[in-house]
């Protein structure tokens, strides 16, 4: 079967499409056909410099799957052969809190990653995927949907009625607006572009500050929130950004720190003062990816999906999402 690879220090235009093998699933393995994949920022900066997140060479990129089940080995229960399934971000993540020992079971990492014809995971590592989804709106949940539903529902315990600031309109941004808006909450979306903005307002976004012409657009969100602040930040921007997300927050408030887009220095005062609660993000749980699955199911919500590339030109699909121009996720198709 075909794979990408990443083989060297080459970059987007050096991932080799090689032949390998894949074998017969062990106990508790499920073989699965991928039919989609979408790319994530931290796949684009893996497969541009593998050498700075320290990943393992030659190594398959991406974390996101979905696909159809091929064959499953002894003692699997939870999935037979045509079950759709979808990859979990950690191969070792099944529910309760983080641990070091699941920090390195990320795919696409510290394991082998989903951009390839056929994949084997433990069945601990899948879950089934929302009826209603295409393959390629499935392949878009396993890192920026259940990082976005970690910060703003597990982590951040959204309710309706809540206001929630959503920074940027990349893969992540997007599915916490449609997680807000279907959990009535009010959203604020900030944006480089007038026209992501307008599309997010199609989404459901009640505000939206554009960020390169209002840089004190913490300033524009308090305004906005008659001096309150938010109650949830969904913090994609980084060291950059955080200081004016901390000012944006109200009493009490949260931020998913998630990103890490730009660098910048932090006073920490006004978080004690605020009471401003801070949780570090790392994608989630295989638990916290069934709740969402089930409040997708029961809402019928669709990802938002910017372009979608054949397996073939799968090079493309990185340099999409490196030109920054897209809104959602970017999804490489396996038909
Ligand atoms: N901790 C975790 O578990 C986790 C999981 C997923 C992603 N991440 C991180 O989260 C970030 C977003 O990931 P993604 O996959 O959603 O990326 P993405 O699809 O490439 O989206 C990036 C978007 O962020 C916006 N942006 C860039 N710089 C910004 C800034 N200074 N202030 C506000 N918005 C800015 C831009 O939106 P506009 O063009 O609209 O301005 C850009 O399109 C990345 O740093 C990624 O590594 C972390």
């Amino acid at each position: 079967m075909k794979a990408w690879r990443i083989e060297d220090e080459g970059g987007i235009d050096a991932l080799n499409l090689a032949d390998i093998g894949i074998g017969e699933p062990g106990p508790g393995e499920v073989r699965f056909r991928v039919k989609a994949s979408s790319v994530n920022r931290r796949d684009f900066n893996t497969v541009r410099a593998p050498g700075e997140r320290n990943t393992p060479l030659p190594r398959i990129p991406n974390s996101d799957a979905a696909g159809e089940v091929v064959a499953v080995g002894d003692g699997v229960t939870e999935f037979g052969p045509g079950d759709r399934v979808a990859s979990c971000f950690f191969k070792r993540w099944e529910g309760g809190r983080m641990r070091a020992p699941i920090m390195a079971s990320a795919l696409g990492g510290a394991e082998e990653g989903m951009l390839s014809e056929e994949a084997i995971l433990p069945q601990t590592a899948l879950v089934a995927i929302p009826e209603h989804l295409t393959w390629e709106e499935a392949g878009t949940l396993t890192c920026a949907g259940v990082t976005a539903w970690n910060a703003l529902v597990a982590q951040g315990c959204l309710k309706a009625g809540d206001t929630v600031l959503v920074m940027g309109t990349g893969g992540v941004s997007i599915f916490a607006l449609q997680f807000a808006k279907m959990m009535g909450a009010r959203v604020i979306v900030t944006s480089k572009s007038d026209e992501k903005l307008e599309r997010a307002r199609g989404l459901g976004a009640d505000e939206t500050v554009n960020y390169a012409d209002t840089p004190d657009w913490d300033e524009a969100v308090m305004e906005l929130t008659g001096g309150q602040g938010v109650d949830h930040v969904v913090e994609v921007g980084g060291p950059g950004t955080l200081q004016k997300s901390i000012n944006a927050t109200g009493f009490g408030g949260h931020i998913g720190m998630i990103g890490l887009l730009s660098l910048g220095e932090v006073n920490v005062v006004p978080l004690l003062r605020k009471s401003v609660r801070l949780s570090g993000i790392y994608v989630g749980s295989r638990e916290m990816f069934r709740d969402m699955n089930a409040a997708i199911g029961a809402s019928r919500m669709r990802p938002v999906i910017d372009r979608v590339f054949g397996f073939d030109d799968a090079r493309s699909a990185y340099h999409a999402l490196g030109s920054d121009a897209h809104f959602g996720k970017i999804v490489i198709s396996l038909g």
